[in-house]
């Protein structure tokens, strides 16, 4: 059980830090993993004043080549020297407004899992596929080029996390429902269980995101296929993401 906040572009360096040491005390019994993905130029600070706590610290995207002429990209060992021991990776809004393919997002998890840094992968349908009925086969087919070449040792020793988020839930209140919800994210655990066998894709973190709530996070995470949340808006209170931690 994961809880991830995704603050995306939100947060100075020093709001940053002054809103984690907020939190530290909130999250401090959490039975269930925390992480908060901050923007690149709060990562050395956050990680700092997170030393010693449950917290963990993600970035939100990478550059997969280790190092060139990328202009204004990052590369996995900046983010790891930066603090950060997690990463998204594939969020819907850097493949709808950066072009992010299913090809780069699986070039990412490799790069990566080859640095030591944990991926969170998303994946999630549009309103128009999910109208069209074809949900399944578009989470299949983004977590199956998301992992190709991807070996089961890699899988689970990497500790990979893969976020359901339903693009027409993401930012806009409309949550999917539990059962929604639920479902796709067994979809994906009957691809892993495909790909990987039953017991390692019962090892596997699949988390729901979109819209999830204080009120609306404990019911989700009851949920049988769902091991915790990627969590936008209500990340960037410290008293939502409190309880949303502790659901
Ligand atoms: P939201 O965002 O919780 O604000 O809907 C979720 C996400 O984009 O990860």
């Amino acid at each position: 059980m994961i809880v991830a906040g995704n603050w995306k572009m939100n947060k100075t360096p020093a709001e940053a830090v002054a809103f984690v040491k907020e939190l530290i005390p909130k999250v401090a019994g959490a039975k269930a993993g925390v992480v908060v993905a901050v923007p690149f130029t709060a990562l050395p600070g956050v990680a700092g004043a997170l030393k010693g706590t449950n917290i963990k610290v993600a970035a939100q995207n990478l550059h997969f080549e280790a190092k060139g002429a990328y202009t204004g990209e990052i590369s996995a060992d900046m983010l790891k020297g930066a603090g950060a021991e997690y990463v998204i990776i594939g969020h819907s809004e850097r493949r709808q407004y950066f072009g992010e393919t299913d090809e780069t997002v699986n070039k990412k998890v490799h790069t990566a899992i080859a640095a030591g840094l944990v991926p969170i992968v998303c994946v999630g349908e549009s309103r128009t596929e999910r109208e069209q009925g074809v949900t399944a086969e578009v989470v299949r087919r983004q977590v199956k080029i998301a992992l190709l070449n991807v070996g089961g040792d890699a899988l689970l020793s990497s500790g990979l996390v893969v976020a359901y988020e339903p693009i027409w839930a993401i930012g806009t209140g409309l949550t999917a429902t539990n059962e929604q919800a639920n479902e796709v994210c067994g979809v994906i655990r009957g691809l892993l269980g495909e790909l990987y066998g039953a017991g390692a894709a019962k090892k596997v973190c699949i988390q729901y995101g979109g819209s999830v709530t204080a009120s609306n996070a404990k019911e989700l995470f009851a949920m049988p296929e769902i091991d915790g949340g990627l969590v936008g808006g209500a990340s960037l209170k410290a008293d939502d993401f409190g309880v949303i931690a502790n659901a």
